[in-house]
């Protein structure tokens, strides 16, 4: 399948809000739709275009249709084991009816680049245990880091 990997701009906002918190989309994936406010989205895709915001997220896009068909939403930080920043891949979401066609793999190999570009040693993701499907790509491209993920109870994930 023919995809087109690029930075997103202010003119993508409908169509990455559709994908974000519409129907089918990623929080609904995540069952999280009562947690992202509309304040939350706009923040966020406010930070995608804010060149002082670490924050950044590359779209997939059909070259026939122009339509938006995935995205990856990614920051970088700093850290303490490394004199330059890490890059933390937040987001990544393929539309249902593009799985399975490469999509998901070639969002990563853009991150991979991105990561070279911001001079980000470590680049990394995590996901759920039960989500097989998603990790039948990342041992694909990527190596299981060996950590597992704790966090602060009862609070935002
Ligand atoms: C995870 C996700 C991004 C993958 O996107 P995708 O475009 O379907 O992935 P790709 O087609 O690039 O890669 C799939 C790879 O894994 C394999 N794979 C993925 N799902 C598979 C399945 N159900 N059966 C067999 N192989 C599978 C494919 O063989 C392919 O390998 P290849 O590149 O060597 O051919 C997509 O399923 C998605 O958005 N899921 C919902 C949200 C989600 O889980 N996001 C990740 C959160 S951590």
């Amino acid at each position: 399948m023919s995809v087109v990997i690029r930075p997103i701009e202010a003119k993508d906002k409908e169509q990455w809000l559709n994908l974000w918190t519409g129907p089918l989309g990623y929080i609904e994936f995540y069952k999280s739709l009562d947690k992202i406010t509309p304040e939350i989205s706009e923040t966020t895709f406010a930070r995608f275009l804010d060149p002082k915001e670490p924050v950044y997220a590359l779209v997939a896009v059909d070259p026939h249709t122009d339509k938006i068909i995935g995205f990856a939403n990614y920051l970088t930080h700093r850290n303490t084991w490394t004199i330059n920043d890490a890059l933390y891949l937040n987001d990544l979401f393929v539309s249902e009816t593009s799985r399975l066609h490469g999509v998901g793999r070639k969002l990563i190999e853009a991150v991979y680049d991105e990561a070279d570009r911001l001079k980000c040693e470590k680049c990394y993701w995590s996901t759920q245990f039960e989500n097989h499907r998603a990790q039948l790509l990342y041992t694909k491209v990527g190596v299981k880091s060996g950590f597992l993920l704790y966090r602060r109870p009862n609070k935002f994930e």
